[in-house]
């Protein structure tokens, strides 16, 4: 094992034994009186299966986790222990990740945006892979960091609704330029980059983006660089219900790069899955500490909301962040029983908070103080380790993993199982895939080489 995630980490349950089956004995544990909090379960066991399903799916690709995602100590140290990289959009999650013991190699500051005190951090520490698309940035990296390997964001997806979410890449046509700047000042660029934004992506997009790339890798070459990495971004579906799935999306990537990148073409391939590692592996758990009537005559402040209850629930204002990649479904627990109509509910964080908009228009059965709310599939972006939710505090993560996949762990880093029970229980062919565990095992097939 590699030492960054042990059995204190999480709690071990037995497989077949489901997260939901950890928070509801959580939830039976308290007592009416009690101040529980908010609060997350986590099942790491999903992030082992997500990894396998990833590595059978695209095996000439390596995932660097987005740290921004879900800086959860679990969760970085499981991937951190399954061999992953990170990429870190600032200073503090360089020191995160660092601090349980990731090598620098392994670390990628992916932030298009960087400040200059946070490049001096990178050079300081041995990160040296980074991102520009435009010549401010560019030179802020050649001042502060001489040993800076560059990856060039390309904005490669050429569709109208691509340019609308694109935050980040410049046009094929900047690039030759931004590459001969980079040359006059000393900068190394060793390939390119980029993120066609997350949610709905159609699979396509992603092959016409490596088509642009090899265009751009071509200028580099030409321009005398030993261009030798791509960096084909996140937008990786984190549930099934999904219009695409992962494994059709990974199929179009596979043959783009057949096609552009060939295996053996010297050019390393790296990828940064955020929701598709986390989302599912998260359940958030939640109680109503106040309670509202709001009459039908009086609309939110949106006007799309036409009365009904509005319940405080005591976890942070921030939390689940309603997005279109997952919409929130909450439920209440114990749904069943007693009966309750269903009412008209909108939600808010604790009162104080400036944002505290969780929810409106959910259909839920008529809340009462004290009721334990629980939304599944929250493991991604609603995490953080940054100031953003400064003053508020951070719900407590209870971290499960099944013994079984817990095997699987230490089956994927060549360590065989102990005894004979062991490996019959970690190979026998559970319809979740542990069996490729074992195929891992023999082969290794992801051994994570430092990126350059
Ligand atoms: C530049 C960049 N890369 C990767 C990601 C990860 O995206 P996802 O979580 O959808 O995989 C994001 C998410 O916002 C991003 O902005």
């Amino acid at each position: 094992m590699n030492g960054y995630l042990n059995e204190s980490n999480f709690t071990m349950v037995e497989e077949g034994f489901t997260t939901r089956d950890l928070l509801e004995n959580l939830l039976m544990e308290l007592c009416p009186a009690s101040d529980q909090q908010a609060f997350f379960v986590a099942d790491l066991g999903d992030i082992v299966k997500k990894h396998l399903r990833f590595l059978k799916a695209l095996p000439r690709v390596k995932p660097y986790f987005p740290v921004k995602c879900n800086g959860s100590d679990g969760v970085i140290r499981l991937l951190a222990e399954l061999g992953a990289g990170f990429a870190c959009t600032n200073k503090a999650e360089i020191a995160q990740v660092q601090s349980i013991g990731v090598p620098a190699d392994k670390i990628f500051y992916s932030s298009p945006c960087k400040q200059v005190a946070h490049i001096k951090y990178a050079a300081s520490h041995g990160v040296q892979l980074m991102t520009f698309d435009n010549e401010v940035e560019l030179s802020k990296v050649a001042r502060s960091h001489p040993h800076a390997r560059m990856l060039l964001g390309i904005a490669a997806d050429s569709s109208p609704s691509a340019h609308l979410s694109m935050t980040f890449g410049t046009t094929l046509k900047s690039c030759r330029h931004l590459l001969e700047t980079a040359k006059e000042q000393a900068v190394e660029v060793v390939g390119i980059s980029f993120h066609l934004g997350s949610c709905g992506l159609e699979p396509q997009a992603f092959a016409q983006s490596v088509a642009a790339a090899q265009l751009a890798f071509e200028m580099g070459t030409e321009l005398g660089y030993r261009m030798r990495l791509l960096d084909i971004g996140g937008g990786f579906p984190g549930t099934e219900d999904t219009r695409t799935r992962f494994e059709e999306i990974a199929a179009m990537i596979n043959s783009a790069l057949d096609l552009y990148f060939p295996d053996g073409c010297g050019v390393e391939i790296v990828v940064r899955p955020g929701r598709y590692y986390v989302n599912s592996a998260f359940t958030f758990a939640a109680s109503i500490a106040a309670m509202e009537e709001v009459p039908a005559e009086q609309p939110s402040f949106d006007g799309r909301w036409d009365g009904g209850t509005v319940g405080r629930w005591d976890g942070p204002a921030r939390v689940p962040e309603p997005s279109p990649c997952s919409p929130q479904r909450g439920r209440l627990w114990r749904e069943e029983e007693p009966y309750r109509p269903s009412r008209s509910s909108s939600l808010r964080g604790p009162p104080g908070q400036a944002e505290d908009r969780i929810a409106d228009g959910l259909e839920l059965p008529e809340l009462q103080v004290g009721d334990w709310l629980i939304f599944e599939d929250m493991g991604a972006y609603t995490i953080s380790t940054s100031s953003l939710l400064e003053g508020c505090p951070q719900p407590q993560i209870t971290y499960a993993m099944s013994r079984v996949a817990w095997k699987a762990v230490q089956l994927f880093q060549g360590k065989p199982p102990q005894t004979e029970d062991d490996r019959e229980s970690v190979c026998a062919p559970l319809s979740c895939g542990w069996e490729m565990a074992e195929t891992l095992c023999v082969t290794p097939v992801f051994a994570p080489a430092s990126i350059i």
